[in-house]
C-alpha cells in the first residue's frame, strides 16, 4: 500500500471500499462539519451506503473517470481528497475535499490537494484543475487560493441543497501556470499570470 508523506504525521493512501467500517467512523466524527456545505455526510449515512460510495470510486478510478484518496494523521483517517470528474478526452477535472474538525486547520488540505494536481497535470495530461464551492464556505475558498486557483465566476442558485437553492463558485488552476509556478518556486501561480476573475 503505498503512502505519500504529507509532512507533520500525515500521509495521503488509497481509500477503497473494503475500508468502510473505518470511513463510517471517520464520517461520524465529522458528519455536521463536514455536512454545512456538502452533501458527503448525507450519501454516507450508514455502512451500505458507504461502501457504495467507496465503491463507486473504486469503479471510476478504474474506468479512469475519478479518483479518491484519504488523508491520515498518525495513522487514522481524518480526511480526503478526490477528484470527482476526470475527463481525459478534455484534460479537465475538479477536485474536492474535506476534513473532520479535530484535523482542520494545519495545512492538512492544501498539501494533499497539491499532490494530486501534481499528479493530474504532470503524470496525467491534464489541462484544467476546477474547484467548486459555495461562497459561503470560506475555508474551501481559502484553500483554492492558497493553491493558487482563480475565481472564474458565479453560478447562480445551481445547487439545491437542503431545500435551498445555493451558488457556486468555480475557481480553476491551468496547468501552464501551475507549472510556471512551481519551476520559480512561486507556491500561487495567480502572482505569476493572473487572470481575471
Ligand atoms: C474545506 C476544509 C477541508 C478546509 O480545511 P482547512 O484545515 O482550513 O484547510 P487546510 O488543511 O489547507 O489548512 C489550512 C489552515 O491551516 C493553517 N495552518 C496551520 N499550520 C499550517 C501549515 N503547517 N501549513 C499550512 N497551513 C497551516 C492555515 O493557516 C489555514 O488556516 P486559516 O485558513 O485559518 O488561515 C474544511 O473546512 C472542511 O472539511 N470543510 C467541510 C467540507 C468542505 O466544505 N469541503 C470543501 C467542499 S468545496
Amino acid at each position: 500500500m503505498f503512502a505519500i508523506p504529507l509532512g507533520d504525521g500525515a500521509e495521503l493512501r488509497p481509500l477503497e471500499p473494503w475500508q468502510a467500517e473505518e470511513f463510517l467512523a471517520h464520517m461520524d466524527r465529522g458528519r455536521d462539519y463536514i455536512g454545512r456545505y456538502v452533501g458527503l455526510p448525507g450519501i454516507t449515512a450508514d455502512l451500505d451506503s458507504a461502501r457504495a460510495w467507496l465503491q463507486a470510486y473504486a469503479d471510476k478510478t478504474a474506468a479512469d473517470t475519478g479518483r479518491l484518496y484519504g488523508i491520515r494523521l498518525e495513522g487514522r483517517l481524518v480526511g480526503g481528497v478526490l477528484l470527482r470528474v476526470f475527463d481525459t478526452a478534455t484534460g479537465t477535472c475538479e477536485a474536492g475535499c474535506w476534513l473532520e474538525p479535530d484535523a482542520a486547520g494545519r495545512g492538512l488540505v492544501t498539501r494533499a490537494v497539491r499532490v494530486v494536481i501534481d499528479w493530474a497535470i504532470e503524470a496525467r495530461g491534464m489541462h484544467r484543475v476546477e474547484w467548486l464551492v459555495a461562497p459561503e464556505n470560506t475555508a474551501s475558498v481559502n484553500v483554492a487560493r492558497r493553491l493558487g486557483m482563480t475565481r472564474e465566476g458565479l453560478k447562480h442558485e445551481d445547487d439545491p441543497y437542503r431545500g435551498v437553492r445555493q451558488d457556486t463558485e468555480i475557481w480553476s488552476v491551468l496547468a501552464p501556470d501551475w507549472r510556471a509556478a512551481r519551476a520559480s518556486g512561486v507556491r500561487d501561480p495567480a502572482q505569476l499570470r493572473p487572470r481575471s476573475a
